[in-house]
């Protein structure tokens, strides 16, 4: 087996990536993970201040607490001096079991030591927990100012504490886990909950594809809207009338080709039997006549072929179109001298009616000289011996104008509308003939964006009027 397109690495990837991209599922949860990524950074962020928040509020509150201790156990003896009794208790409230280090000063408003480390460092404000470095370790130090009895003249002393970050960290790292933790399996349970609810929306999509993928060539019934949601609705509707276009013109198709088989088959079966009689006659007389009538039913053989050949061509999307810029007046020209042969024939009077000026327009000119062929043959096969038939080229602003004429027996109203029908003719008109000339006419005027009418001649006879789009 051969394969001509075996996929390159790189193409491979591209198609899976293009892939992805044209997915509409792929897409939407692309989205929500995005969304879900997203709020997960946010909560990491905003969990992780408001436990460092509150571990320093925590921390600030044993300082605070731990410093008022020092303060009150400073007195002033009997002597006047200074006396401090720190209480075990005051230091070890900072004993959590993370192996933190303390440090304390006591002095008085005018800088004298009592007691404590002289150059731990002051926090700026008093009563606010404050970070700081001592001895090269990282701290969180608070400052207190307390009044002692006795000591007036000098103010109060102000008490500094500070004490090294572990037990602050670890309340810190706990709390942000347990409200990150929390806030993450909210987020991921809503996450999963929309991703199962795309999934179960998208279902009813997934089903249409699969209906519209399983149909064989051949099945054109209409899909169920309820299948699925409301806002999907119209698109099955569109895919049903599609259908039915499609349906429709394969029935016209299948019409059409029995029809063009039906009406083969009567003349070719004439034809068998003429050459029959044509074999078996022995005067040659009468042979010769065979002959003739056997020439003339080929001849109507070969006509119907060749129409249906034009119409064929003539239908929208069967061959390129072609924008070729015509002049109207001169393919009447043309046309009428091709067939003046045929008119003198039937001794009727074949005339133009067009200006100098060219009358221009665009489309496909074989196909519009087909159209004129048509309709002037039409004036002269239904036109009696002695009779008149006039093409006419106008303009009219941005219209161009086209009629052909006769003063023949016209068509009745009734019947206006059915002749353009393929293989439509008036029961009683003379046997040869197609019915296919008038719906080629119609077929090319369509296609050039056109109008076609057909009406009463002055004269009694038919009136065909052409407007197309002029350049
Ligand atoms: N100029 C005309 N005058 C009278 N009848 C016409 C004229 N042109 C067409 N018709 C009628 O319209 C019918 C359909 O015409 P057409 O489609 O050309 O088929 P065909 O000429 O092969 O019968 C004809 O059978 C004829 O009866
Ligand atoms: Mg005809």
């Amino acid at each position: 087996m051969h394969n001509k397109d075996a996929p390159s690495p790189k193409g491979r990837l591209g198609r899976t990536v293009s892939a992805l991209t044209n997915s509409l599922r792929a897409q939407l949860f692309a989205w929500v993970v995005l969304t879900l990524i997203g709020a997960i950074c946010i909560n990491l962020y905003l969990s992780f201040r408001s436990a460092d928040a509150t571990a320093d509020l925590v921390t600030d509150r044993t300082l605070l607490a731990s410093a008022r201790v020092i303060a009150e156990a400073v007195h002033v003896d009997g002597s006047g001096t200074v006396q401090i009794d720190i209480p075990p208790a005051a230091l070890e409230m900072f004993d959590t079991g993370y192996g933190d280090r303390v440090f304390y000063q006591v002095v008085t408003a005018w800088g004298n030591l009592i007691a404590g480390y002289p150059d731990l460092p002051h926090p700026k404000r008093e009563q606010v927990g404050e970070d700081t470095t001592f001895r090269a370790d990282g701290m969180r130090a608070l400052m207190l100012s307390h009044p002692v009895v006795g000591l007036n003249q000098d103010g109060p002393v102000s008490v500094t504490v500070a004490v090294t970050h572990n037990s602050q960290y670890a309340m810190r790292r706990r709390l942000w886990l347990s409200d990150f933790t929390k806030q993450l399996v909210l987020v991921l349970v809503a996450g999963l909950v929309t991703i199962i609810g795309l999934q179960r929306g998208l279902t009813p999509v997934l089903r249409l594809r699969d209906a519209v993928r399983e149909r064989g060539r051949q099945r054109l019934d209409p899909l169920e809207p309820d299948m699925v949601q409301n806002e999907l609705r119209p698109l099955v509707h569109a895919l049903n009338d599609h259908m039915e276009r499609v349906q429709n013109q394969m029935a016209a198709q299948r019409r059409f080709v029995s029809n063009a088989a039906h009406q083969l088959r009567t003349p070719l079966a004439l034809i068998s039997t003429q050459a029959s009689v044509a074999a078996r006659e022995t005067d040659s007389a009468r042979r010769d006549e065979a002959l003739q009538a056997l020439r003339s039913s080929t001849r109507q053989v070969t006509r119907l072929a060749s129409q249906l050949l034009t119409l064929a061509r003539a239908e929208p999307g069967s061959r390129r179109p072609r924008d070729d810029t015509i002049d109207l007046a001169d393919t009447a020209r043309r046309v009428l001298e091709n067939l003046a042969e045929e008119a003198l024939r039937h001794n009727i009077d074949l005339g133009l009616e067009a200006g100098e000026m060219p009358v221009r327009i665009e489309g496909d000119g074989t196909m519009l000289r087909e159209m004129l062929v048509n309709l002037v043959d039409n004036a002269l096969r239904y036109t009696q011996p002695g009779g008149r038939v006039t093409v006419g080229i106008g303009r009219e602003g941005d219209t161009a104008l086209l009629w052909v004429e006769d003063n023949g027996p016209g068509i009745p109203e009734a019947e206006r509308a059915q002749v353009f029908e393929r293989f439509y003719r008036i029961m009683g008109t003379e046997p040869e003939g197609s019915g296919l000339g008038l719906a080629i006419v119609r077929e090319v005027v369509d296609g050039a964006d056109g109008s076609v009418a057909l009406g009463e001649a002055a004269g009694g006879g038919l009136l065909v009027s052409v407007r197309l789009p002029a350049v």
